[in-house]
């Protein structure tokens, strides 16, 4: 039997185009439409859709809904939406995502590990001079959160030389990274980190989880990367810490209002990279074979995803 899933958007017309081929191009047996294309019948027996920025209005005239199936990583646009209602969330779990950006955490680490900031800048300046190289196995990288983002990341950092610690909710036992958990936990890490990498999700409780005080435990001089989500940062403390240089740099990926807007004074600084949330795009193709994988596997043999959970937020 061929089953229907509804395809449940705000998404452009072409991003639409795009994502329906894909989907489309795994299974034959998987049939992914727009809900608009669903018969009365479909949209009365839908068990499954599959998301992106969903509008709440839309997903009420699927009645028999149980779960829906994210195509993001981040679902903390969703789980709001979704409130008060009893469908379950299944957000993106996909290996290529997690390859990407353990390329992009390795890519600015090393940037930062090599003082590419502080080279730039002398360029800019025809400024030519050396400064010492710290020992890679020296230099610690603290990595808070240990998801499927943030271990895959702290693996690659450790297998590349440096020394690795990570940070999560509960606790992990990773080969060749050191872990830890709880307030206390966080303190150690902050204070030992060169270089810290935040891949939280944004939550409840994350929400400016680095906040002045945190900022404060930031070991002088050290360096951060935030490729997770703005909430996770208050930028108004970063950038306090960084004029008074007890942060030396900051690689931002993710901001609360995106695009940031032209007139935003971190464009200006010059102590701050900006990226404009490039760190792990989504491969359709690859995203596409996990989603249509979890459905056809909840399909044919009744085995449910693993769902956010409600009460943590990711
Ligand atoms: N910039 C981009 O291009 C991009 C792309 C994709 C995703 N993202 C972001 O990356 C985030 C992480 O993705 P993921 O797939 O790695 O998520 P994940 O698998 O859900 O992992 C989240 C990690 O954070 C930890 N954590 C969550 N809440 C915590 C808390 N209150 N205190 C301490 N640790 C906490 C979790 O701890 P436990 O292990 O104990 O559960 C887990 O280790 C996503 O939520 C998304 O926002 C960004």
């Amino acid at each position: 039997v061929i089953i229907t899933v509804p395809f449940v958007h705000s998404l452009t017309p072409s991003q639409e185009d795009q994502w329906l081929e894909a989907l489309n191009n795994i299974d034959p047996l998987c049939r992914v439409l727009p809900l608009r294309d669903l018969s009365a019948l479909q949209t009365q027996n839908a068990k499954i859709a599959i998301v992106a920025n969903p509008d709440p209005n839309d997903l009420k005239a699927l009645r028999a809904l149980e779960w829906v199936q994210s195509l993001w990583a981040g679902v903390e646009k969703l789980m709001p939406a979704l409130a008060g209602t009893q469908i379950e969330v299944a957000r993106l779990i996909d290996a290529r995502l997690a390859q990407t950006m353990s390329d992009a955490v390795l890519t600015w680490v090393l940037h930062l590990y090599r003082d590419g900031p502080l080279y730039l800048q002398q360029q800019r300046d025809a400024i030519w001079q050396q400064w010492p190289v710290a020992r890679i196995e020296d230099t610690t990288v603290g990595v808070l959160g240990l998801g499927e983002l943030g271990s895959t990341a702290a693996k690659r950092l450790a297998a590349n030389g440096f020394r690795v610690h990570g940070w999560s909710r509960s606790h992990k036992q990773l080969e060749a990274i050191t872990t830890h958990t709880g307030e206390a936990g966080l303190s150690s890490v902050l204070s030992m980190s060169d270089i810290l990498v935040v891949l939280l999700p944004a939550t409840p409780h994350t929400h400016a989880l680095l906040n002045a005080q945190r900022l404060s435990e930031v070991k002088q001089g050290a360096s951060l990367i935030n490729f997770a989500r703005a909430s996770v940062l208050d930028h108004d403390a970063l950038t306090r810490g960084l004029a008074s240089r007890a942060i030396k740099h900051a690689v931002l990926d993710v901001f609360d209002v995106e695009p940031l807007p032209s007139h935003h004074p971190l464009w200006a600084n010059p102590n701050v990279t900006i990226l404009p949330h490039i760190s792990a795009p989504t491969d359709k193709s690859s995203a596409s074979a996990c989603v249509i994988k979890t459905i056809m596997d909840y399909q044919k043999h009744g085995s449910n995803p693993l769902f956010v959970g409600r009460e943590q937020g990711y």
